[in-house]
């Protein structure tokens, strides 16, 4: 098969992850007679710092010739510590998301067995986790207006609102993914306060008609927050609205044993783009010491959405033969454990295809 991809590496991190999910595809390339073209193009605060824009038109044109886009990070300390800065790397992701009509991201959260002992959880606790946070991408909070400032600055505000079809379309994504595993979904919303979040309940009450074979149940998100930690086996797909699920999503890496390990996949229209859910971590940047496993299995989602199923699963294999033989970043490695490198990692990874 030909492939072509869209290389989206970023910023902090970006480059250096991606450069080793491109490792990974590559060997599995040329195990599996694929053809591979990477199609490298700007975004965030690289683009910012090279033409000006976060997202380019230049870009946006390298994601709609792709079969798939593959995105690393994005985010610079500049920008965060300056909360006047008119162009932000971050608008550069969310106009991606929203221009690709990229309305479902799927987090898949699960335990990878040798690393159950890795979690600040109790191993009894995070033991048995599999399940996928549906989170919807390109509404909310995120995206709704008006937002800004009153004249003399001392009152902001942001817009959270949503339509019935954006969503009834995430709530299709999600009941299709629930009847295609353990059936059951949970809707999370704060339906006890917000307007929004009532449209979600009762749309969601609507839609489970037409999937008779899905337990539905109906939980608030303060109590999703305490409950995924808490008996995270006992979910299996979880559909959310967009910053629900960005916080929710963060909470429960920590079941994985790191940030860096949850890969996602974000869906919607023609082009899919896949990235790891965690940002640019600047602290690490050019220092080759991050993790670049959410990357890779990144990669492995990309692989199987193009339908290459055992290409997937041999990344996904060699990556937990990596872990089980504790060939693994920093922040996995144990206490005594030596920490092997970003480029170590997509080494030992690649080797394993
Ligand atoms: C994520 C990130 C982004 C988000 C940021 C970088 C804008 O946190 O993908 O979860 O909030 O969506
Ligand atoms: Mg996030």
């Amino acid at each position: 098969m030909d492939v072509k991809i869209a290389l989206l590496a970023g910023d902090g991190i970006g480059p250096e992850i991606v450069a080793e999910a491109t490792k990974v595809l590559d060997r599995v390339a040329e195990k599996f007679g694929h053809k591979i073209e990477y199609r490298p193009a700007l975004v965030g605060a690289a683009a910012i710092d090279a033409v000006g824009d976060p997202y380019p038109d230049e870009t946006h044109a390298v994601c709609l010739a792709a079969d798939a886009v593959l995105f690393g990070a994005i985010g610079d300390p500049k920008y965060d510590n300056d909360p006047t800065a008119k162009v932000r790397p971050e608008q550069g992701l969310l106009r991606m998301r929203k221009s690709l009509g990229l309305f479902a991201n799927l987090r898949p959260v699960a335990l990878f067995d040798s690393l159950a002992d890795r979690s600040p959880l109790k191993a009894e606790v995070v033991r048995g986790t599999d399940f996928i946070c549906v989170r919807e991408l390109t509404g909310g909070i995120y995206f709704g207006r008006p937002q800004g400032r009153d004249e003399e600055g001392a009152r902001a505000f942001d817009t959270c609102t949503y339509t019935v079809s954006e969503i009834e379309r995430v709530l299709h994504v999600a009941f299709r993914l629930a009847v295609s595993r353990r059936r059951k979904l949970t809707v999370v919303d704060k339906a006890n306060v917000l307007e929004t979040s009532r449209l979600w309940r009762e749309t969601a009450q609507r839609v489970a008609r037409e999937y008779p074979e899905v337990a539905v149940d109906y939980m608030f998100v303060d109590n999703a927050a305490m409950q995924i930690i808490r008996q995270p086996a006992y979910f299996d797909v979880i559909v959310t609205e967009n910053m629900f699920g960005d916080i929710l999503t963060d909470e429960a890496s920590v079941i994985s044993g790191s940030l860096g390990m949850l890969s996602s996949a974000s869906v919607g229209a023609e082009v899919a783009l896949f990235e790891p859910i965690h940002g640019s971590y600047p602290q690490a940047a050019g220092k080759n010491i991050a993790n670049p496993m959410a990357t890779i299995l990144s990669a492995a989602m990309l692989l199987e959405h193009l339908g290459l199923d055992a290409e997937g699963r041999a990344v996904r294999r060699a990556v937990d033969r990596a872990l089980a033989e504790g060939v693994v970043t920093e922040d996995l490695a144990a206490p005594g454990e030596k920490a092997r490198s970003t480029s170590e990692v997509g080494d030992y990874v690649a080797s394993q295809i």
